[in-house]
């Protein structure tokens, strides 16, 4: 069986990469709703209907033993639903639990070194108001400073990086002071902004740590399959990756060749069939 790894539209993509280059033994199959993003200016019950589709993708056609939702305003609005609700639902007498991950908490974990986090992320993200509550979950004393930045994802989806740079500048500065020590990129299209964000983190002259899921969730994702060998003995491992998408954007096309290779093309796909 497969992973799945799961987002609106490339973001996860970021993630897909590295997590791929941590375990590349196994069989991967992402799934960008290229047709639909962005998720993060919807309503909760649309990205809750439109996550659940996906995943629902993942596990029957694709034959997914667990899916990763890499994609924060899915795993902030709508991942403990389908953890509670559909999973049980839709699954019950399986021999075994299908898995759904998220990758908000394991940013969130990463936050407990600090004493004070900006967090950038979706409307939807900042909304819902889960950063703040899971890392003062963890540690009710740091302090969180939340912004949504909603041209990101439309530039890194038209793959526009160099354009970017006033809007973070734009939507930083309001979330920092000198006494910010980390910043967390809480939406999986962020990185693509690294350089950008280190650019204007200097301008400002703020020394933070960028907390980046593609430097985490590889590691939490590989130690939860030591701690659940129940999940990870069901895994196939032949090294395969496939992509597929829900419009056939040439940006998709373009990285999915980059970081992937050349023989992996996207497959279109409908999701709500
Ligand atoms: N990449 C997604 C996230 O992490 C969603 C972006 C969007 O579709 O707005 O939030």
């Amino acid at each position: 069986m497969r992973i799945g790894i799961f987002d609106s539209g490339l973001g996860g993509l970021i993630i897909a990469r590295a997590i791929v280059k941590k375990m590349p033994e196994y069989d991967y199959v992402y799934l960008g709703d290229t047709k639909r993003v962005p998720y993060g200016n919807r309503s909760h019950e649309t990205v809750f209907e439109f996550t659940k589709e996906a995943v629902d993708y993942l596990f029957k056609k694709e034959n997914c033993a667990i899916v990763i939702v890499a994609c924060n305003t899915a795993s902030a609005r709508a991942l403990r639903k389908i953890q509670q609700e559909y999973l049980p639902k839709i699954f019950p007498k399986d021999k075994f639990q299908r898995k759904v991950l998220g990758v908000l908490i394991p940013a969130a974990e990463e936050c407990v070194k600090y004493k004070k986090v900006g967090v950038l992320a979706t409307q939807g993200t900042v909304a819902s108001d889960t950063f703040p509550m899971e890392i003062n979950k963890l540690n009710s004393k740091i302090k969180v400073i939340q912004n949504s930045a909603p041209m990101l994802v439309p530039l890194a989806e038209e793959g526009e990086a160099k354009l970017a740079l006033p809007f973070i500048q734009k939507y930083l500065k309001p979330i920092l002071d000198k006494n910010t020590e980390a910043i967390v990129l809480g939406c999986t299209h962020y990185p693509i902004f690294k350089k950008q964000i280190k650019l204007t983190l200097r301008s400002l002259g703020v020394e933070g740590k960028i907390i980046s899921q593609d430097e985490i969730v590889p590691k939490k994702l590989k130690d939860y399959f030591l701690r659940h060998p129940e999940v990870a003995k069901n895994l196939s491992r032949k090294h395969t990756t496939k992509i597929l998408v829900t419009d056939m954007t040439k940006n998709i096309q373009k990285l999915s060749e980059k970081w992937f290779g050349k023989n992996i093309k996207p497959k279109l796909i409908i999701l709500n069939s």
